[in-house]
């Protein structure tokens, strides 16, 4: 990772739990045209959704994005990653509830120029039977961002591992789909299932959702599985997957347990690498339009006499 530089003293070693410093790229990464929010959603457990969020959301705001994670999975494993408070707070729960404005259960991660955290707490575990009851309970998180949406460059919604309302509220609200696939051997079960409630939110609820992006997890290139899941998936998703898969690594683990991304926690270990490179192709992809393939060399004004352009 040639461009990462701490713009500021301090940073943190690998004992540390507190990021010190912030961490900036020196090469900054493209703006979106418009924010761009993504659901990141699949309903199989522990395939790296939690990790691909909260690493490409901090590797995203260390290129100089405006990035916010919301936290919508009741364990509050995105929380406890960007070291925020969730515990007895307000948080995500009370907003789809209605009992508190979005902007106030917003909090500052530590160590990063731009990125925010709504985290979840204990009481959304009650949320998908609290919803239930609710009018329009499928648009709860939609209606609560169009007031902080357009004060960021990037949203990222943390799915938990099942296909309820949560997760449908996040598919309501996106623009997006990311899904991280673990690249094992039952990797493309349960995706059926997936690409069914997105086909069916999208049909409903959101004619936008896009299912724009696919990534790799936890891949291990010395063994045959992992490569044939990766063909697999490029073969089924060749425009999706972004052909960069993140290794397993041991570093990308730990990082939580200092409250850390593995983007502060060791910035240039493989796993933090591979995390800056798939942001930035995240970044590449929703260039604006006219950014892309602009090459001043096609450029050509003819002058006539005069100095009058043609
Ligand atoms: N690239 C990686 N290398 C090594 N371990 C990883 C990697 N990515 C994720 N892990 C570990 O795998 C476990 C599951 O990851 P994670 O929590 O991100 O999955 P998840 O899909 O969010 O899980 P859940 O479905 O419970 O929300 C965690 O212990 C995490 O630290
Ligand atoms: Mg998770």
């Amino acid at each position: 990772m040639a461009d990462s530089r701490e713009t500021n003293s301090g940073g943190s070693s690998s004992s540390d739990n507190k990021v010190v410093g912030v961490r900036r790229l020196k090469e900054s990464m493209a703006k979106p045209a418009s924010t761009r929010i993504f659901t990141v959603a699949n309903q199989k457990g522990g395939v790296g959704k939690t990790t691909t969020t909260v690493n490409i959301a901090a590797a995203l705001s260390m290129g100089g994005l405006r990035v916010l994670v919301i936290d919508l999975d009741p364990q509050g494993n995105a929380s406890t990653a960007l070291g925020v408070p969730h515990r007895d707070i307000a948080g995500i729960y009370d907003v789809l509830m209605g009992d508190e404005p979005i902007t106030s259960v917003v909090q500052k991660v530590a160590g990063f120029p731009s990125l925010d955290c709504i985290p979840s707490n204990s009481s959304l575990a009650n949320a998908e039977v609290n919803l239930v009851s609710m009018v329009a309970r499928e648009l709860r998180l939609k209606e609560a961002l169009v007031e902080i949406s357009p004060n960021y460059d990037y949203i990222f919604i943390d799915c938990p591992p099942s296909l309820g309302l949560l997760t449908i509220n996040a598919l309501a609200a996106a623009r997006e789909l990311l899904i991280p696939i673990q690249t094992e051997y039952y990797a493309l079960e349960g995706l059926s299932q997936l690409l069914e409630t997105y086909g069916i939110v999208k049909k409903r609820l959101n004619a936008n959702l896009e299912l724009s992006t696919i990534v790799l997890t936890m891949f291990d290139g010395r063994t045959r599985l992992s490569n044939d899941v990766a063909a697999n998936v490029r073969s089924h998703f060749p425009n999706e997957l972004i052909d960069i898969p993140i290794p397993r690594a041991v570093r990308v683990s730990e990082a939580p347990s200092y409250n850390q991304t593995v983007m502060t926690y060791d910035p240039l270990s493989p796993g933090a690498i591979a995390y800056m490179q798939v942001a930035r192709e995240i970044a590449e992809r929703g260039k604006p339009k006219d950014e892309i393939n602009f090459d001043s060399n096609v450029v050509n004004i003819n002058y006539k006499r005069d100095g009058e352009i043609a």
